[in-house]
């Protein structure tokens, strides 16, 4: 072994790896110059059978060619490297500029989005939520409740009766005949929410449209006073418009409650009626089958519509019912 042949094998392998033009032919080249057969790896093994004097003398030339091999490689092997990066990320590249053949994925109209945000509201709360027919038995939606055949609300300009009128059908009022449906079929403790859409014969202005949307929310137990209804409308409200919203109850009337009353909320620094509540009409809870002499409760319902535009300032009520997706698309997708 003469140490010209050593330095030959160095200067072999930085030929080899700096000639090498990607990683594969790298790989060949240093299997050659730095592998298990390479010659310097061969000489390597070789020293043991050296004299002491030699083995010094070699070991340290030995080393250091090896040295040497290792930094060509790791250079050489660097720079593939980089090179193989900067071609992927080239090769690879997406223009996010071209155009493409764009499909809207939909969204949900903000009514949806809002009666979506109460239900969780209340089911978060402990309470079902519960449905009802919009194509409705006048008796549900009128007699049921204490509201009498004399009631105005019957009238012909605040109902749509449905054909033949002898069916005695009605499109709903409101939701509270599903209070009925509810108390009906289940036994107390009942705590629900029913969200659903409503219609009334109104021309469709700024401020009313003749099928928009409320939420009922119905509550049945032991020893519930109006306390828990204001306590109950209070939560509702701070999660719809913020925690600083405050609560008004002002004395009213609805046929199925007793005592009722109108919720307003202080909002944006003015009283802006809400909706209607009360103690649901012993009357209307004994027609149901439940005794009143162990079980009281609540009732509210409020338009999502009126929500919705007072919470963001909706000053017309074409916005919602139109459809127009650069009004819809103002309150995200909601998905
Ligand atoms: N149903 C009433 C309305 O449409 C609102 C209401 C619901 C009032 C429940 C009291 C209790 O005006």
């Amino acid at each position: 072994m003469r140490q010209e042949d050593v330095s030959q094998w160095v200067k072999d392998a930085q030929a080899a790896f700096s000639a090498a033009t990607d990683l594969d032919s790298l790989k060949a080249a240093r299997l050659a110059h730095a592998g298990d057969k390479a010659p310097i790896s061969l000489a390597s093994r070789g020293l043991g059978s050296l004299s002491p004097d030699e083995k010094a003398s070699f070991g340290k030339i030995i080393g250091d060619a090896k040295a040497a091999i290792a930094q060509a490689l790791a250079t050489a092997t660097e720079k593939l490297e980089a090179e193989r990066d900067k071609k992927v990320l080239l090769e690879e590249v997406v223009d996010i500029t071209l155009p493409v053949n764009r499909r809207h994925r939909g969204g949900l109209h903000p009514i949806s989005i809002i009666k979506n945000e109460v239900s969780d509201f209340f089911i978060e709360h402990g309470y079902a939520v519960a449905e009802g027919p919009e194509l409705e038995s006048g008796w549900l939606n009128f007699d049921a409740l204490n509201i009498p055949a004399d009631h105005p609300a019957r009238t012909m300009q605040d109902t749509f009766f449905v054909e033949p009128v002898e069916s005695g059908m009605v499109l709903r009022t409101h939701t509270s005949p599903v209070q009925i449906r509810t108390m009906l079929t289940q036994t107390p403790p009942i705590y629900v929410i029913c969200p659903g859409r409503t219609f009334r014969a109104d021309e469709l202005d700024a401020t009313h449209s003749p099928v928009f949307h409320q939420v009922e929310g119905l509550v049945v137990d032991k020893g519930i006073t109006m306390a828990h209804l204001k306590g109950t409308l209070d939560n509702f409200a701070r999660h719809m418009f913020g925690p600083d919203v405050t609560t008004r109850l002002r004395p009213s009337f609805f046929p199925f409650t007793e005592p009722s009353a109108e919720v307003d909320i202080f909002f944006n620094n003015r009283w802006i009626e809400w909706g209607g509540c009360g103690m649901v009409n012993p009357k209307v809870l004994q027609s149901c089958g439940i005794d009143t002499d162990v079980y009281s409760g609540f009732a509210f319902g409020m338009g999502l519509e009126r929500t919705l535009m007072v919470r963001h300032g909706i000053t017309d009520m074409h916005d919602i019912v139109e459809g127009d997706l650069r009004f819809t698309r103002q309150f995200g997708v909601g998905l």
